[in-house]
């Protein structure tokens, strides 16, 4: 193993799969986080987020003795070698990074740092934040690495331990290489390059992504137009392998707590360099547009007016697999509805509250099943991809909704099962049937 203890800084979704993941590959790991309650639940093996296999991993490091959590950066950084910043970095309100937790915990670490120590950044960062943290830091003994993540929410263990590849970027060629050893057990490329090369690779990455997600809803609207099925034209054009299989699943719309962030600072960095970039611009319109196309099937599906009518919402979250709520695309089509006076009754296998609880939320009361939020609805409309959906008995809950339309946004259920319990199928991207 690398020679030198690792500190992560910060214990949410990338520090912490990080911190597991890393010790689990043999590494000595020391997380920090400045939430005491949190670090002594994870001392007791007791992970706040779901995210598969990441219990078992937290549990065995724990027990090996190379996974440790302490209070606080500073204690966690005495003696590292490598000290992961994975810390948050949210939109500042101006569509840009806001940076100055990074900045503040550099400030606060930066004079108990061993000499050749290395900072890396492994939270999304904007080009140029490697040189504003060398000038935060004020220390030329200490190397400063980029070190992206590339972590689904829900698959992130897998993700980490099954890296596409591992990018690396820094000034200091040898303190990137010391950096990219410490995924020597994982067989995965590595791309080495300046920090801002890798800074850019994260952004331009998502933001892609989000392009061919927005790119695939659009046509979507336009199969659904001319008669065909978005389904067999992403089967169609993923053979190519210039394309690609992945992220070609219509829906309605993306979100997460990096799409949405990380394609708007793009474009913002984009700008405050003076260079036009109008596909990051018509990514995220067509993104709400994909949001407003499902809340006008939801309008029409109620008969021209959504004031004081009964919707069923089934899924909530941003995606399937997740407990996450932000920026959730599902949650933004319930706006719209709220918007025009509809009551939301919610369905959602991880959310067990009413909203709002902890974000900008609409008010949504919460059912404990697929059916008693179908109670009394006027349309049921399906919002993420939860897989049980497909098991759902809808002649049960046609004989608990008061309407007789299902809108599948996610298109998850079975034409043939919603047809024979006698509701009418509004599926995206294709004909109804
Ligand atoms: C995303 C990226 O996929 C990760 O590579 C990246 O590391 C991460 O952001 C990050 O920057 O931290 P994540 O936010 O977990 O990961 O979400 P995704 O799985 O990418 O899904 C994003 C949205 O796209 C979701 O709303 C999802 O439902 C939607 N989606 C995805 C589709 O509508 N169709 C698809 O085919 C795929």
């Amino acid at each position: 193993m690398a020679d030198g203890r690792i500190a992560v800084i910060g214990t949410g979704y990338v520090g912490l799969t990080s911190g597991a993941c890393l010790a689990s590959l043999g590494h000595d790991v020391v997380c920090g986080d400045v939430d005491p309650a949190k670090v002594e639940a994870l001392l007791q093996g007791r992970v706040p987020i779901l995210e598969v296999g990441l219990d078992d991993l937290v549990v065995k490091g724990l027990a090996d003795g190379n996974l440790n959590f302490v209070h606080g950066a500073k204690t966690a950084v005495k003696g590292a070698k490598y000290i992961f910043l994975c810390l948050p970095t949210p939109d500042g309100g101006d569509g840009r990074a806001d940076l100055r937790i990074v900045h503040q915990v550099v400030a606060e670490i930066g004079p108990l740092l061993d000499s050749g120590a290395i900072v890396v950044t492994k939270s999304t960062v904007p080009v140029g934040t490697a040189h504003e943290i060398t000038r935060t830091l004020g220390r030329d003994d200490v190397a400063i690495v980029s070190n992206p993540e590339f972590l689904q929410e829900g698959t992130a263990v897998r993700n980490f331990m099954t890296p596409d590849r591992v990018v690396v970027g820094s000034t200091d060629r040898a303190a990137a290489e010391a950096v990219a050893g410490l995924y020597d057990r994982l067989d995965a490329p590595k791309v080495i390059t300046s920090a801002e090369s890798s800074e850019l690779i994260k952004y331009a990455s998502n933001a892609f992504l989000a392009m061919k997600l927005s790119f695939i809803n659009s046509i979507a609207t336009l199969a659904e137009v001319v008669g065909a099925d978005v389904a067999e034209i992403a089967h169609g054009m993923g053979f190519d392998e210039r394309i690609g299989r992945k992220f070609l699943k219509a829906g309605p719309g993306w979100g997460g707590s990096c799409f949405p962030k990380d394609t708007k600072a793009l474009a913002t960095i984009a700008l405050d360099h003076g260079v036009s970039f109008p596909l990051l611009k018509a990514t995220t319109d067509a993104n709400e547009e994909a949001q407003d196309r499902v809340a006008d099937k939801v309008r029409d599906a109620a008969g021209g007016s959504l004031d004081g009518v009964p919707i069923a919402l089934w899924g909530l979250t941003f995606k399937a697999g997740t407990d996450d709520l932000r920026d959730s695309p599902a949650l933004e089509v319930a706006k719209r509805l709220a918007l025009e006076g509809a009551e939301l009754r919610g369905y959602d296998p991880t959310v067990s509250k009413d909203l709002p609880s902890r974000y900008d939320y609409p008010p949504i009361t919460a059912y404990p099943d697929p059916y008693s939020a179908a109670e009394g609805a006027q349309v049921i409309v399906l919002l993420t991809e939860w897989p049980e959906f497909a098991d759902v008995d809808l002649v049960e809950v046609a004989g608990r909704a008061d309407g007789r339309v299902i809108i599948d946004a996610r298109n998850v259920l079975d034409p043939q099962a919603v047809a024979d319990a006698g509701f009418r199928l509004v599926p995206l991207g294709r004909p109804a049937g």
